[in-house]
């Protein structure tokens, strides 16, 4: 096919792949491929626009390295990671919502006791943390995992510390639930705090005048064998930026009362697991 033109150069891209081997990924390239090129019809890309995009995407793999992956973090502003999220973990009533998991957990944080001060004493408005793991039906799943982790009073994680060693963590902690299907721990109230500016990300988050911020959030990644593996967000009802995150990331069931407690503050919520997807709905 020689006379291409901007409509018929569709079809013959993903007439040479006909041959490809794989179903799904051969649909998943076509549909790529369509919607590539219907989006540069829809917009009139010009050859500037083009190159800029090349050029921002090309900064955006520069700017990744082994600690930091800033092209997760453009799926996360543009909202496409919780979409995938959200896909694949339809909603199930009474089930506390998946998240976006961001970049900052750690695998095999230390196992700490109920009651630990993962904060380390640092300063900062005292929070003592009761979260319940339970079912649909309310009953405590026991002898869960759960890995809870925030930043500092900085909106800093300890990862993002130049010299952070996986025997310097601070702010994070995994917990077994009890009988109650509790755990308890102690830190310090998160604050809301900005995505990782310093990149092409910020670029556009500066381009489309949209707030960088996160409210102010503890994370939570629950695992038992019997149950869907839950990743999600304790954010504070409070927080003024609770309906512009950044990341998407505020659902309702994530959105969480902390109260006044003494001279701190206290956080009592609940954490409701959905049963696997293959497995018949809630176990205990
Ligand atoms: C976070 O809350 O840790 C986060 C999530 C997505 C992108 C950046 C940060
Ligand atoms: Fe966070």
């Amino acid at each position: 096919m020689r006379d291409l033109d901007t409509q018929s150069i569709t079809a013959e891209v993903l007439r040479r792949m006909e041959g490809m081997p794989g179903a799904r990924l051969r649909n998943i390239l076509a549909s790529l491929t369509e919607h590539l090129h219907a989006f540069a019809r829809d917009v009139d890309l010009t050859e500037e626009e083009w190159l800029q995009g090349i050029a921002f995407l090309t900064r955006t793999g520069h700017a990744c390295d082994d600690r930091r992956q800033e092209f997760i973090l453009l799926s996360d502003v543009l909202g496409l990671s919780q979409l995938v999220v959200s896909k694949a973990h339809r909603r199930i009533k009474g089930a506390t919502e998946q998240t976006v998991f961001g970049p900052f957990h750690v695998k095999d944080a230390p196992e700490r006791p109920h009651g630990y001060d993962i904060s380390e004493a640092a300063p900062g408005q005292r929070l003592i943390v009761e979260t319940r793991v339970e079912t649909a039906s309310g009953d405590p799943v026991t002898g869960a995992l759960v890995e809870v982790w925030h930043a500092d009073t900085h909106g800093t994680y300890d990862t993002q510390n130049p010299d952070w060693t996986p025997q310097r963590v601070r702010f994070r902690g995994n917990f077994r639930t009890g009988l109650d299907g509790r755990i308890r721990f102690r830190t310090i109230m998160p604050v809301s705090y900005p995505i990782p500016m310093d990149g092409p990300v910020g670029d556009y988050m500066r381009a489309t005048r949209r707030s960088p911020y996160r409210p102010a959030h503890l994370h939570f990644r629950v695992e038992h064998a019997g149950f869907s593996t839950l990743v999600t967000h304790a954010f504070d009802e409070l927080d003024p930026h609770l309906d512009d995150d950044a990341v998407f990331g505020v659902l309702n069931s994530t959105i969480c009362r902390f109260e006044p407690n003494g001279g701190g503050m206290r956080l009592c919520n609940r954490l409701v697991l959905a049963p696997r997807p293959d497995t018949p709905a809630d176990q205990g």
